[in-house]
């Protein structure tokens, strides 16, 4: 009889499409299975509902499992149809499904059960993309190649060296989605509309059941917050940020000849027969876009929302799961990008040593010497506009200096500073390029992916 006082009273009006989120819906159909399971077992456990009733609702909802969402009856949301089909099944007795809950903080379960799903995977593509990276930095410690500031030729790194650039990089996406998860894996069931319950439940259960890690204690906090969606969407626009410079580098690696990309990750023209280009990489680099509009999205959705819970929420969880979908699947391509791209060393070394990328070596060489860095730095800059040779730097510095190249540093001494390979092996600093730098930064990585 309730679920046709309610459908006398929801029958229909212009505003039913509106306020009805049971299509969106579809992507909580299993969660909110779960939580109904959950909640029922629970309340036969506690003696709220006797054993044969809980029963009669979970064969019922195993039956609608079967059906699909597909054939639910009509309702605002998924987890009224749900609850429609039960009763449908069951008589009115299933009605006492809803005993001590509330669509609030059911669906706030329903939101956290499946997103923690979500974000396992995007955790997943995420540690891909990483191996990705490693599997690239491994086979190409020595591989030099060009390193830009303000996309200028700068100095000469390793392919292995910026490979495990973005590595770092992506290691505290990872982080953030991690530490992300771990607020989202928390239960608010139990919190009913946001004042608790007269019936003896034990919230700690359901949480047991469904695999949350904790309670969220206040049942005003449980039923209305959602802070945790923009956390995970703001973790996961930060990683699309990361991937947007990824990919940025790719394509202009691609233009320059410095990577082929597999077919499988180009796209061709319609007109021009010659192209291939990186069109999935230039996808990658919009889903930023995608994920800003999410992080966007949720904010002014949120946004003075006054307590406990109101309607605006319903609009707020699809912005999490479109910069989920975005995100997850921007980091796949990434990851399956870099994993089948070749690099051509040749044109990376004839790149390496382009546009004077070893001055700043030729100066620091002066500079261990005993030339104070500055006049060294404006020797090899003079130099730079003379030929930007070994015969340039040798007539800059006895311009400067007043006397001969040699009283600082002997030919080979600069020929090596000149030379693109023997410049990255100089710069073994810490987190340097120099092969050596780098195998501790590879091992770094490895540890963090083992971990
Ligand atoms: N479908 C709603 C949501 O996604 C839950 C419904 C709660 N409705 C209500 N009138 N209190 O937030």
């Amino acid at each position: 009889a309730g679920s046709v006082v309610r459908r006398d009273r929801f029958s229909g009006g212009p505003a039913r499409g509106f306020l009805s989120s049971l299509a969106a819906d579809e992507r909580i159909f299993e969660a909110d299975l779960a939580v109904d399971r959950a909640h029922v077992v629970m309340l036969a456990e506690c003696g709220v509902v006797d054993d044969d009733t809980a029963g009669d609702i979970l064969r019922a909802l195993d039956a609608i499992e079967v059906d699909g969402h597909a054939t639910l009856p009509d309702g605002e949301d998924v987890h009224e149809a749900i609850e429609t089909a039960v009763i449908d099944g069951v008589g009115a007795d299933g009605g006492k499904m809803h005993t001590a809950r509330s669509r609030n903080d059911e669906v706030a379960a329903c939101i956290r059960y499946r997103l923690r799903e979500d974000v396992l995977e995007a955790l997943e593509a995420t540690l891909a993309l990483r191996e990705a990276l490693a599997a690239v930095a491994s086979e190409h410690v020595e591989t030099t190649m060009p390193g830009y500031t303000h996309l200028q030729p700068a100095q000469p790194t390793t392919v292995a060296h910026w490979a495990l650039s973005y590595e770092g990089a992506i290691r505290r996406d990872t982080e953030r989605l991690l530490e992300a998860y771990a607020r989202i894996n928390a239960s608010p069931l139990g919190g009913a509309a946001f004042a608790g319950t007269t019936f003896d439940i034990d919230r700690e259960r359901t949480a047991e059941l469904l695999g949350f890690d904790s309670v969220i204690e206040n049942s005003m906090d449980a039923s209305s917050s959602r802070d945790f969606l923009l956390e995970t969407v703001q973790a996961l626009s930060t990683l699309s940020t990361t991937l947007s410079g990824l990919a940025e580098d790719v394509i202009l690696f691609a233009n320059r000849g410095f990577v082929d990309l597999s077919d499988d990750y180009s796209s061709t023209s319609s007109i021009m027969p010659q192209k291939k280009n990186p069109d999935t990489l230039e996808l990658v680099r919009a889903v930023a876009g995608d994920a800003a509009a999410g992080v966007q999205g949720l904010t002014t959705t949120l946004k003075g929302l006054p307590r406990a819970y109101n309607r605006d929420l319903q609009r707020a969880t699809p912005h999490a799961w479109s910069t989920v979908d975005a995100v997850l699947e921007a980091t796949r391509v990434a990851a399956g990008a870099v994993a089948t791209a070749e690099w051509n060393e040749d044109a990376l070394a004839a790149g390496a040593g382009a546009g004077f990328s070893t001055a700043t070596g030729v100066a620091d060489l002066l500079a261990a010497n005993g030339v104070p860095f500055r006049t060294a730095h404006e020797i090899v800059a003079i130099a730079a506009e003379n030929g930007a040779d070994y015969a340039a730097i040798e007539s800059a510095a006895e311009d400067v200096l007043g006397e001969p190249l040699e009283n600082y540093a002997d030919s080979g001494a600069v020929e090596s500073a000149l030379d693109p390979a023997a410049s990255v092996a100089s710069r073994d600093s810490t987190g340097g390029p120099a092969p050596d730098a780098v195998e501790s930064q590879f091992e770094s990585a490895r540890d963090a992916l083992e971990s």
